[in-house]
């Protein structure tokens, strides 16, 4: 049996959290693939709440192996918090395996985040302050600290010395910060290590062996299609590649292990930090929308932007992901509005553009081109099957499978594991 993966098809937020769980019952594996914990996922089961931020969620299934793969950046203050957190309430996380080759969140990545937000002022990014950019970018400029250089004092003292040399000059030159101390960092780090050895393995052998084996690995996405540093907003993105091709690069696995890439798309649109956002809504409709469907972000607090269904991006995330299904969420959300505006193409400079214009200064000018499609006010919370839903938002439904390319195989009406409704099986 086949590796799925399972990722954002918007800015992030779109409910993957709750899909993955969803899924993590009757998987062997759920793979964590890239980013840190700059992600928020909710998980709600029964009347508990739960918020990962690194860890996969499939944490939550007890017979699944959590794993965080080499692409993922590793802050393990975070990992250690969130792990206690969650033995607290009585969830064993034993099983988690961490991959040797994964980066570790330093504490100068996060100053140096913090610090050069700072320092763009009102050109900046709106990171999560969580040291992400950096973490990443000292990996690409190979001066990164991964998870193995904690069982070589030697090695992980000369690694970082070489990160925090020029760092140091233009933390203390440039921002006129304090210098960070090697010793402090090194001590730091070192005091993780006997923590951390039980999880540490070769992610990408046991993987690879388990698809061998038949079982079923299921890629966690974090952050969204169009927050990929290739493929997003760029230079409004986070610095990892969610989309579907990052499930192999960040889990060591082929491409040719993969059957399934189901996109996770939410029935309106939502983004955290700056960047553009043609369907983004200023009025009432967008303060509803926060309102209704609790649009605020799991991670920094940030109210969340809020805007209706975008389908040139939902046909731009099939594309650049191959995606086979869509799974829909929070579609209770949009009940009670009599028409709902679904954007079906841009008008750039007075022309009708039907796909993602890869110029980032048009897509910063495109106005949405809307639809409108009838509404529904009955309660859509307890709906099992496609048929409970009311015709109205049935034809929502099918219109916006029909524009985004390619099957919605699920759809979500509350945040609850069984508030979902099933249309095609993903195993
Ligand atoms: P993620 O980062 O993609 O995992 O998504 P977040 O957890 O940051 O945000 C999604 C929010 O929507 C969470 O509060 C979920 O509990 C909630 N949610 C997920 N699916 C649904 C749904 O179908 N309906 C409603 N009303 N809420 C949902
Ligand atoms: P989940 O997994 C929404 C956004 C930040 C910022 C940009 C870069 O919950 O969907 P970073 O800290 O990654 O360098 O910030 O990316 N961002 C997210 N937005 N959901 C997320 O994760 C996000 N992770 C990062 O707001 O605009
Ligand atoms: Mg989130």
């Amino acid at each position: 049996m086949p590796a799925l993966v399972l990722l954002g098809a918007q800015w992030g937020d779109e409910g993957k959290g709750k899909a993955t769980d969803l899924l993590g019952g009757s998987v062997d594996y759920v793979v964590r693939y890239q980013g840190g914990n700059n992600a928020g996922h909710t998980v709600v089961v029964g009347d508990q709440k739960y918020a990962l931020h690194l860890l996969p969620s499939g944490i939550l299934s007890p017979g699944c192996t959590p794993v965080i793969g080499n692409g993922v950046v590793v802050d393990p203050s975070v990992l250690f918090s969130e792990l206690s957190g969650l033995n607290e309430r009585g969830v064993d996380t034993s099983k988690l395996l961490i991959s040797g080759n994964a980066h570790i969140i330093t504490p100068y990545n996060v100053t140096v985040d913090k610090v050069t937000e700072r320092f763009l002022g009102k050109r900046k990014i709106g990171t999560t302050g969580r040291g992400i950019g950096p973490t990443y970018a000292d990996k690409i400029n190979r001066v990164g600290i991964r998870v193995q250089d904690l069982y070589d004092e030697s090695i992980l003292t000369q690694k970082v010395e070489a990160a925090l040399d020029v760092k140091n000059q233009m933390l203390t030159k440039f921002y006129n910060r304090r210098a960070i101390a090697v010793d402090q960092v090194v001590e730091e780090l070192l005091g993780y290590a006997d923590k951390l050895a039980p999880y540490v393995a070769d992610t990408v052998l046991v993987l690879n062996q388990a698809l061998d084996d038949d079982k079923v690995v299921l890629f966690e996405g974090g952050q969204g299609t169009l927050l990929d540093i290739d493929h997003g907003t760029y230079p409004f993105v986070t610095s990892s590649n969610p989309t579907a091709g990052g499930a192999c690069t960040g889990a060591g696995v082929g491409p040719t292990r993969i059957s399934r890439v189901i996109g996770i798309l939410k029935a309106y649109t939502t983004r955290v930090g700056a960047g553009p956002f043609p369907t983004e809504l200023f009025d009432e409709d967008g303060e509803a929308l926060r309102r209704i469907g609790g649009e605020r972000g799991v991670t920094t607090g940030r109210d969340r932007r809020c805007g209706w269904f975008d389908a040139v991006i939902a046909r731009y995330a099939t594309r650049v992901n191959g995606l086979t299904d869509f799974f829909l969420t929070k579609l209770d959300v949009l009940t009670g509005w009599e028409q709902i505006p679904v954007c079906v193409a841009y008008e750039i400079d007075g022309k009708r553009v039907e796909e993602l214009p890869y110029s980032q200064s048009d897509f910063h000018h495109a106005k949405p081109v809307y639809e409108m499609l009838p509404g529904w006010s009955e309660d859509i919370s307890k709906a099992k099957t496609f048929s409970d839903l009311p015709k109205n938002a049935q034809a929502y439904v099918k219109a916006l499978e029909e524009m985004s390319g390619a099957p919605i195989s699920a759809i979500g009406v509350g945040p609850g594991r069984d508030e979902t409704i099933e249309i095609n099986s993903f195993l």
